[in-house]
């Protein structure tokens, strides 16, 4: 089973890299590992998304450097000793690591601060540090504060990485298509178990499981809950409940770190009630003509207000709304119900290069972020380019806090037929997401099928 691609991937995205960028040197600092509870017990490891990007090395303690004024790519490391290699085992030379990625010159850690230190005033670009050991690290390299890290982060730097980043190249999408086919595996296996007296807890643990047996684990916690109104949920402390709905959003990483993120919504009982069908299949046409609006010219802005007109309008013929669709969604009327973006990229992490700051990944000079609550959380509002992994995640929430917010601040009166949302106070929450590939002139889903019409989940819910 590979776990790189072969050198020439990675030597070529730093050729790239070096052409687009002026001067100075590129620092890359790898992950090290992270402890759960004392030092040597860790949590799993997770290498530095760009790191994987552009060296493919997924181990702890590397870091490497690209000189754009004298041409050099260094990979700084420790060869393990014995000590290491008793509790460990054997491991290549930083040597051989360093051929693997395509890098033919490597050093020992201890000299990366004497690099850094002979740059003499050029300038050392980094991407902002997440992780507090990689902050002190940095901090200490750089000599900057760490509360300046963030704001000296290379502009330049970030925005090459993103515009290589947003588009996959053929390895990559074959890597996310194996992480989609075990986040269906996932999904499946939900569809099947669940029902009335099963625990929340017992699925999700299924669901992780199955991400650990079939690839490198989960690509976020798992979100499995009856409270799906809750978008980010991670309390799995319930009992399944007859009339209930189980919102489950989950995805894979495949052994080379690429991810999916699927959300499926299902009746606990195996068959969604009148009720409960109509709002489902509402979302589901957002879903639907959502991914049909992917492709390559349209903003993803444009195809979110398709998705919130379908909510708008499909509640309004349910008396959930009134007034004009196009004017209750330009004002921010519908986000009482969908109050996130539709989606987001995809790729190395499942919010793709959000560590860099979502405003360099989903906006440019051509689109700037609303200040309109649900418009504002447009994770992506620019337009869309051949190659860009995208998710459609429409959804459909009843929050009660909101709702009471709302209703007394009499917000959007004229769009929003409050006494009728009251009786949709315990409904729960649908979110139904699939992973897109933006093709030259359309789109194509990632990943085998997954069930998501009304009859096909009844179905499978049978089994
Ligand atoms: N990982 C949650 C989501 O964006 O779908
Ligand atoms: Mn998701
Ligand atoms: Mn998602």
């Amino acid at each position: 089973m590979n776990t790189i691609f072969e050198s020439a991937i990675y030597e070529s995205r730093r050729a790239v890299l070096k052409q687009r960028m002026q001067s100075g040197i590129a620092l890359f600092l790898g992950n090290t590992e992270a402890p759960m509870n004392y030092l040597s017990n860790t949590y799993k490891y997770r290498q530095d998304s760009t790191f994987l990007y552009f060296f493919g090395l997924a181990l702890p303690d590397l870091a490497a450097v690209i000189d754009f004024d004298e041409n050099r790519e260094i990979i700084f490391g420790n060869d393990f000793d014995i000590d290491d290699i008793i509790w460990m085992g054997n491991q290549p030379s930083v040597q051989a690591l360093g051929e693997q990625a395509g890098v033919h010159e490597t050093m020992p850690m201890a000299k990366l601060a004497d690099y850094l230190a002979g740059a003499k005033g050029r300038k050392i670009h980094f991407v902002p540090p997440y992780r507090a050991e990689t902050k002190i690290v940095l901090s200490e390299l750089t000599g900057l504060k760490i509360g300046e890290l963030k704001a000296n982060a290379s502009v330049e730097l970030i925005k090459h990485t993103v515009n290589m980043r947003s588009i996959k190249e053929a390895c990559e999408i074959a890597e996310m298509e194996l992480a989609c086919s075990i986040g269906v595996l996932m999904h499946r296996s939900v569809m099947k178990a669940c029902k009335p007296a099963v625990s929340e807890l017992e699925l999700a643990g299924l669901v992780e499981g199955l991400a650990l047996a079939k690839g490198n684990g989960v690509s976020f916690p798992v979100i499995l809950s009856q409270h799906g109104e809750t978008l980010h949920n991670h309390n799995h402390n319930l009992i399944l409940k007859e009339g209930n709905m189980l919102l489950t959003d989950a995805g894979a990483e495949g052994l080379m770190n690429y991810c999916s993120d699927y959300t499926r919504t299902i009746p606990v009982s195996g068959k969604f009630s009148p009720k409960q069908r109509e709002i489902y299949e509402l979302v589901l046409k957002a879903n639907i003509e959502g991914i049909a609006k992917m492709c390559p010219g349209i903003t993803f802005k444009e195809a979110h207000r398709h998705a919130a007109e379908i909510i708008a309008s499909g509640l309004k013929e349910l008396g959930l709304m009134k007034g004009d669709v196009k004017e209750a969604v330009e004002l921010g009327a519908h986000a009482l119900f969908f109050p996130h973006g539709l989606g987001h990229q995809l790729g190395l992490d499942v919010h793709d290069m959000e560590n860099f700051g979502e405003d360099y990944v989903g906006y440019d000079n051509t689109v700037h972020r609303s200040d309109i609550f649900g418009w504002n959380a447009l994770r992506i509002a620019r337009e869309l380019k051949p190659g860009f992994v995208i998710t459609v995640e429409p959804g459909i929430y009843f929050i009660p806090q909101l709702i009471d917010i709302w209703k007394s601040e009499k917000r959007f009166e004229n769009f929003i037929n409050y006494d009728k949302v009251e009786t949709y106070r315990d409904f729960g929450g649908i979110r139904i997401e699939d992973d897109v590939l933006v093709t030259e002139t359309s789109h194509k889903v990632l990943g085998p099928h997954l069930e998501k019409g009304v009859d096909e989940l009844e179905e499978i819910m049978k089994k």
